[in-house]
């Protein structure tokens, strides 16, 4: 009886899946587990990693992962109700299936109307240098000579196994590789030659800790947190942020308002006692129950603030609430009381934060939540920085539908990460007004890991390119010495890109970091269309992004063993991801999983 009740779920499954209803197979799945999660929750982690497994994962990241994330994805399947805005969410975020939800409509209040202000004119005066640099994922477990093509999602590790024979012979160079994350040597070597160009300050958008997601601890990211703020030190004054990967387990920042949860404190602890010596203590005890601040570059009218955009992010798995909190940790209302205080004292602000808030990895609804402040305060905030992408990229913000340069309203800056999983391990160097703060151009810096000496005489670091000099001339009339780099600027800019796909190409190759630039899905047309839109869409509902599978969907015929690798998440990974998005595409997987229930259901 029971067994037939499981047969039957499975071909309900399989029948939604080959009729293209894969949101409701995504439902009915999401269903089973909730089961598990309800009846047997120690059943349900192991079931997770034999799943994990199954779907080809290496057996120890498997059982490394699934005990710190599993937990937190077994709350949150406590928590959603199937067929829920939530519920859909979740199958977008990890099986890549259902459509976006409509963004559950919130107006932010603000205490103050609109002022007429605008976008301060150019001083003229003498610019200032700042630097950013983001995702520096150092790998204190890096070792010369170990294995590039390894098992596991990094490599370069003594416990690393080559995956075949001819990957034994790609080892590990001293200053770092493709396949791996940060060595000390290529970390240091970029402060040295961040302390040669001299910023006034730089600024951190955040991930210290390396991709080892399965082998994470509270006491080891701490130690690892100190040591990269102790060897970043000799660059002066730093505005730092909190990386998703700060995190043990990785991406876990539950709001205060889940009273289950514990919080993070430690992080927050760490970071500003570690912020508190360029922030000032009040500013490092004021908001640090959720890993914000907010404070005043000494001598001058900036603020920077600092915000936890964790908070909003979609791999976060505390997050889903059912309904979902407007304002998680109420970090949105302490923002735009900080930016209310800056519009009176006349001060201008950058906004920091690790995740840009237009990616698909962020929640629509809190991306539109933060869009209308920032529209609000558009003639406050200078400008705003982010990484987390590991590339090279911008992101605008519109005060219209209508998308124009006299409706941009606000520059996102994001930076390419250090570690070069993805491209040439990079930092940026903005050229600054220093009486309006507006930004005047941002200049990538790379250090070309192809070059015959990286691993000999070490890293150089070299000039890549200057957004000014690449992007000025490209807009009518060009853009002039000392002009700032607009919203309306870059607005422009992505006009050029649709007008010509020479310089859209431009783009796409520095966006890559220079490396396996290749082809880019789609082809031109496509790839451009869809660039562009990301380019103009830090309000996330506007990205074009459409869900998929992470891999192309196989017959869920039995015995499909063939190998489905999830599309590679550069900064998230988490396994949660990997498995549910291998249960939407395998059959024997939702035959192990359903075979789980029936059996421990067939026990009371
Ligand atoms: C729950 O599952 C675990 C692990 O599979 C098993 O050892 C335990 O007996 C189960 N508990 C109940 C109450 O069924």
């Amino acid at each position: 009886m029971l067994r037939r009740k499981g047969e039957e779920l499975i071909n309900d499954i399989a029948y939604s899946f080959e009729n293209g209803a894969t949101c409701t197979a995504c439902e009915a799945i999401q269903a089973v587990l909730k089961r598990l999660v309800k009846a047997n929750e120690s059943l349900f982690l192991s079931t997770m990693t034999e799943l994990c497994k199954l779907a080809g994962e290496d057996p120890e990241v498997c059982e490394g992962a699934v005990a710190r994330e599993g937990p937190i994805i077994a709350y949150a399947l406590r928590q959603i109700e199937i067929g829920s805005k939530t519920s859909k969410l979740f199958c977008i975020t990890f099986m890549g299936v259902c459509d976006y939800p409509e963004v559950t409509p919130y107006k932010v209040s603000f205490p103050k109307k609109e002022s007429p202000r605008l976008r301060p004119a150019p001083s003229g005066e003498t610019p200032i240098r700042i630097v950013q640099f983001s995702d520096i994922h150092v790998d204190r477990l890096y070792v010369p000579g170990t294995s590039t093509n390894c098992t596991t999602y990094i490599c370069c590790r003594a416990e690393s196994i080559p995956k075949s024979l001819e990957g034994a012979d790609s080892l590990a160079g001293p200053n770092g590789n493709h396949h791996c994350d940060v060595p000390l040597s290529l970390e240091t070597s970029m402060y040295r030659a961040i302390e040669d160009i001299g910023p006034s300050f730089s600024i951190f958008t955040g991930d210290i800790i390396d991709h080892a997601i399965w082998n994470t601890t509270q006491a080891q990211n701490t130690i690892n947190i100190d040591l990269a703020y102790a060897e970043m030190s000799s660059l002066g004054h730093i505005y730092g942020t909190i990386g998703n990967h700060e995190a043990d387990p990785v991406n876990s920042f539950p709001s205060t308002a889940v009273e289950s949860a514990p919080q993070p404190q430690w992080i927050y602890d760490t970071l500003s006692y570690i912020w508190s010596r360029w922030i000032g203590d009040e500013a490092a005890t004021a908001e640090k129950n959720f890993g914000a601040y907010s404070t005043k570059h000494p001598g001058t009218n900036l603020r920077i603030i600092s915000l936890n955009t964790n908070l909003y992010y979609i791999q976060n798995y505390w997050l889903y609430q059912d309904p979902m909190e407007p304002d998680p940790s109420d970090q949105l209302s302490w923002l735009v009381r900080e930016l209310q205080a800056a519009e009176d004292a006349g001060d201008r602000v950058y906004i920091i934060g690790h995740m840009p808030m237009g990616l698909r990895d962020t929640f629509h609804d809190y991306s539109n939540y933060f869009d209308q402040i920032v529209n609000r305060y558009e003639a406050t905030v200078a400008a705003m920085f982010f990484g987390h992408t590991h590339s090279d990229e911008f992101e605008l913000s519109y005060s219209s539908p209508h998308r124009h340069f006299s409706t941009a309203a606000a520059m996102s800056y994001i930076a390419p990460a250090l570690t070069p999983n993805t491209g040439h391990p990079s930092f940026r160097l903005y050229t600054i007004d220093p009486a309006t703060f507006a930004v005047l151009d941002s200049v990538t810096y790379i250090a070309n890991m192809s070059a015959p000496d990286f691993q000999t005489t070490g890293p150089v670091w070299e000039k890549y390119y200057s957004a000014a000099e690449v992007y000025g001339p490209l807009v009518t009339p060009p853009l002039e010495e000392g002009d700032e780099l607009s919203p309306a600027f870059w607005h422009n800019v992505t006009e050029a890109f649709e007008r010509d796909q020479g310089a859209f190409w431009g783009y796409w190759e520095r966006k890559k970091r220079g490396w396996e630039v290749g082809d880019c899905a789609g082809g031109e047309g496509a790839c451009r269309e869809r660039e562009v839109c990301q380019v103009r869409a830090a309000r996330a509902e506007d990205n074009c992004v459409v869900p998929k599978l992470g891999f192309h969907y196989e017959q869920m015929s039995e015995g499909n063993e063939k190998e489905g690798k999830v599309e590679e998440d550069v900064c998230g990974g988490s396994m949660g991801k990997k498995v549910f998005g291998a249960l939407m595409g395998r059959k024997n997987l939702v035959e192990v999983l359903v075979g789980r229930v029936i059996e421990m259901e067939s026990r009371v």
